[in-house]
C-alpha cells in the first residue's frame, strides 16, 4: 500500500475509535475526550505502545494518539492541536521532561488533566499523575545481572558504562539503580570502570547527586540514538588497550542502544567475551538474545501501563480520584504515582516470559 494510502487508512481508524464513547461519554460523541502523546515513531518501543493503546482502546475510548518525532516544539502543537478538541485528560510521554512543561502548563490551564506517561515532566506543578514502571529497578536489574556473571573471586573486570538521554527524566533513574549496585564492586575492585573519566572520579561515593550524575551521563550518553550509541562505543574501544578489553561487562541503557553497542563489541578482536544488558523486549533484542547477542533484557510490560494509564483517564473523566501507589519529585512537586514491576530476560526464560505469556507470537522469531 501506497505511504499516503496508508496513512488515511490509519487516519480513517483512528477517527473511527475516536467517534466511539469513552465510559459514557456518549452524549460528547463527536468530541475527543482523551489526547495521547507519544515522543516518537522511529523506537520500536514507542509504536509497541501505540498497538497496545489501540488494543486497550478498543470499542471505549473518544481517543486520539499524535507522535511528537524527536520534536519538543511539534510535541507543544500536538497538545495544542488536542486541546483545540477538547481534550479532558492529557496523556503525555514527554520527548524532553524539562521542555515539555509548557505544554502541561498550556493543558492545566484549559482545565485538562495531566498524566504523565513513563517519563516525568519535570519543573512545573501543572502534573497531575504518574503511570510509570520502576525505572530505579530497571537499573539494578541490569547491573545486578553483570555481578551475577563475575567468576568468583574476579578482580579488574572491564566495566563500559552506557546511559540515555539527559533530557529524560529515567536515564537518570536507571542510571541511579544501576550505580548503587555496581558502585562498591568498583570501589573495592572488582570492575573497573574503562570509558569515563567522570565516573571514575566519583567512583567513591555511592549515592549521587543528581547534578553528580548528570557529569557522568554527559560523558556516557547515548542520547537513546543507536548511531550515537554505536559511534561512542568504537570510539571508546578505539581508545582502549587491549589489556582494557578481554572479557567486557557493559551497562547498555535500552535495546536499541544495547545492539549497536554489541555490534561493535563483537567486533573487537581484544574483545574475548561481553555482556551487554538491555531493557524493553524489543523483538530485535529478544532475537539478539536467542542468538546471544545481547545477554538481558529488562521486560517492561506496556500492557499493563496502559491499562493503568486507560484506567486512570476513565477515572478522571468519571470524577473518582485515580488510585496511586507512591510519589516522584519533579523538582516542583510530588507527582502521584502508579509505579509497576519489571522483569528480568535472558536467555534462560525468554520463551517462557514473551511467548508462553502470550506477548509475543513464537512466529516471530526463529531458533526458539
Ligand atoms: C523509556 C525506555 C526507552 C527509552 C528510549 C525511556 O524513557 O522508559 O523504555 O527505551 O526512553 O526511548
Amino acid at each position: 500500500m501506497k505511504k499516503i494510502a496508508k496513512i488515511v487508512v490509519a487516519a480513517l481508524a483512528l477517527s473511527m475509535v475516536a467517534s466511539m464513547a469513552f465510559a459514557g461519554g456518549a452524549q460528547q460523541k463527536s468530541k475527543v475526550q482523551v489526547g495521547i502523546v507519544l515522543p516518537t515513531k522511529d523506537e520500536p518501543r514507542w509504536v509497541q505502545d501505540e498497538t497496545r493503546f489501540m488494543d486497550a482502546l478498543k470499542g471505549q475510548a473518544n481517543v486520539e494518539i499524535l507522535f511528537s518525532q524527536g520534536d519538543s516544539g511539534k510535541e507543544k502543537q500536538n497538545v495544542e492541536t488536542l486541546l483545540t478538541k477538547g481534550i479532558k485528560v492529557l496523556i503525555i510521554c514527554p520527548q524532553d521532561g524539562n521542555a515539555a512543561a509548557a505544554a502541561a502548563d498550556a493543558a492545566k490551564k484549559e482545565g485538562v488533566t495531566v498524566i504523565s506517561y513513563d517519563r516525568l515532566i519535570t519543573g512545573t506543578t501543572a502534573v497531575d499523575y504518574y503511570v510509570t514502571f520502576d525505572s530505579v529497578s530497571v537499573g539494578k536489574a541490569q547491573a545486578q545481572y553483570l555481578v551475577d556473571q563475575l567468576p568468583a573471586g574476579t578482580k579488574g573486570a572491564s566495566l563500559y558504562l552506557y546511559a540515555g538521554a539527559a533530557s529524560d527524566n529515567n536515564a537518570f533513574l536507571f542510571f541511579q539503580g544501576g550505580w548503587e549496585v555496581l558502585q562498591p564492586l568498583v570501589a573495592n575492585g572488582t570492575f573497573v570502570i574503562k570509558n569515563s573519566a567522570e565516573a571514575v572520579a566519583l567512583q567513591g561515593k555511592k549515592n549521587l547527586e543528581r547534578a553528580e550524575m548528570a557529569k557522568i551521563i554527559g560523558q556516557i550518553t547515548t542520547e537513546w540514538n543507536f548511531d550515537v550509541a554505536k559511534k561512542k562505543a568504537a570510539d571508546n574501544l578505539t581508545a582502549a588497550t587491549a589489556k582494557d578489553k578481554g572479557d567486557c561487562y557493559i551497562l547498555a541503557p535500552n535495546d536499541g542502544t544495547a545492539r549497536a553497542i554489541a555490534d561493535e563489541f563483537a567486533k573487537d578482536k581484544d574483545v574475548s567475551k561481553y555482556f551487554v544488558t538491555g531493557q524493553d523486549a524489543e523483538k530485535a533484542s529478544v532475537q539478539y538474545i536467542i542468538d546471544g547477542k545481547q545477554s538481558m533484557t529488562v521486560f517492561k510490560d506496556v500492557r499493563t501501563l496502559v491499562r493503568d494509564a486507560v484506567k486512570m483517564a476513565s477515572d478522571v473523566l468519571a470524577g473518582k480520584t485515580p488510585v496511586t501507589t507512591g510519589a516522584y519529585n519533579n523538582g516542583k512537586k510530588d507527582v502521584s504515582a502508579k509505579q509497576t514491576e519489571v522483569v528480568t530476560v535472558t536467555q534462560k526464560n525468554v520463551k517462557a516470559a514473551l511467548i508462553d505469556s502470550g506477548y509475543y507470537p513464537a512466529s516471530d522469531f526463529t531458533g526458539l
